[in-house]
């Protein structure tokens, strides 16, 4: 059986990719690895967990020895807007985990699942079917290390032969960790202030449209592109791949269906409009659905519905 590392446990992906690897492989094989220690709750009761600084390749190669680690998910990263405010903050980890994760890979024998992001585009790039392959001259440091990422990842895999293997993820809706400092974070707030019954505050502008994934289809998506036939990968860092593509008046919309006196106006923010203008309005992903059979479940409606339900019980607002 597969012995993974997960690195960068606790955050928004990692703290539901963890589980749902140890539902796959077994708990005693997956390790929950954070650079805040010690793990607490669930994710350290049901598995093996350790302290992993990305940026410290020792403690990476650590782990991989202690554990007998044969894959890694490196999860670290500091998101879009977040990054612009520390920029070298924004690329140590950005690219210091990648390349860490990379070099400890390559000594001892490990594949490597690294996100990247819609973020890998910039304004010269076609926004409507973004191509799989096409230029990538993004503005943020945040697109900056995601195409390094990119191209450090392939670069290992052809010259060294490390088994490395990458997502474009859109914005990430998810119901158990919230994002931190990214730009697609208010597809996520926008549920958690409609199940409080708060009025919205929409930092992005009416009309911009973004690519976005619910986490159940992300984590399904890093697994499968892992245990992918490799013969069949033309591709590898990254794919692109989307759930849905939507502006904030049609979230808006669709969750008041279910909770008719919400309430949202608009108040952009100036840094992630920006960001959000010279990102894709909508990714073409049919490099993924063809070479690892790519096809996610939840779209607009379902996700709305499923996200309101949990959110509901999870702040007891029934
Ligand atoms: N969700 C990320 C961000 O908004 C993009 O991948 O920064």
């Amino acid at each position: 059986m597969k012995k993974i590392l997960v690195i960068g446990a606790c955050g928004q992906i990692g703290s539901e990719l963890t589980p749902a690897l140890r539902n796959v492989y077994g708990t005693d094989n997956v390790v929950a690895a954070d650079c805040v220690y010690p793990l607490k709750g669930e994710l350290a009761e049901s598995g093996p967990s350790c302290k992993v600084d990305a940026t410290n390749a020792q403690d990476i190669a650590d782990a991989v020895k202690k554990y007998n680690i044969d894959a890694i998910y490196n999860l670290a990263a500091i998101l879009s807007a977040k990054a612009e405010a520390n920029p070298m903050l924004g690329w140590n980890v950005g690219v210091g985990a990648v390349l860490n994760c990379l070099e400890v890979s390559r000594e001892m024998g490990c594949s490597l699942f690294t996100p990247s992001s819609i973020g890998a585009f910039g304004p010269d790039t076609p926004h409507d079917m973004t191509p799989q392959d096409t230029i990538q001259r993004p503005k943020t440091i945040y697109g900056v290390t995601k195409v390094t990422g990119e191209l450090l990842s392939d670069y290992y895999f052809k010259r060294f032969g490390v088994d490395t293997r990458s997502v474009r993820f859109p914005g990430l809706i998810s119901n158990v960790t919230l994002p931190g400092g990214g730009t697609t974070d208010y597809a996520v707030e926008i549920f958690y202030a409609a199940v409080k019954g708060e009025k919205f505050v929409c930092p992005i502008a009416k009309g911009t449209y973004m690519d976005m994934m619910y986490m159940p289809d992300a984590l399904k998506a890093a697994i499968d592109l892992m245990e992918a036939d490799p013969a069949k990968l033309i591709h590898r860092n990254s794919f692109n791949i989307t759930a849905m593509s939507f502006e904030p008046e049609m979230i808006y919309n669709e969750i008041k269906k279910y909770i008719p006196d919400f309430q949202m106006e608009y108040k952009y923010d100036e840094l992630r409009q920006n960001i959000a203008d010279s990102w894709p309005n909508q990714m073409d992903d049919h490099c993924a659905r063809e070479e690892w059979g790519f096809n996610p479940k939840y779209d607009l409606t379902s996700m709305t519905i499923d996200m309101i339900e949990v959110l509901k019980k999870k702040l007891n607002r029934q």
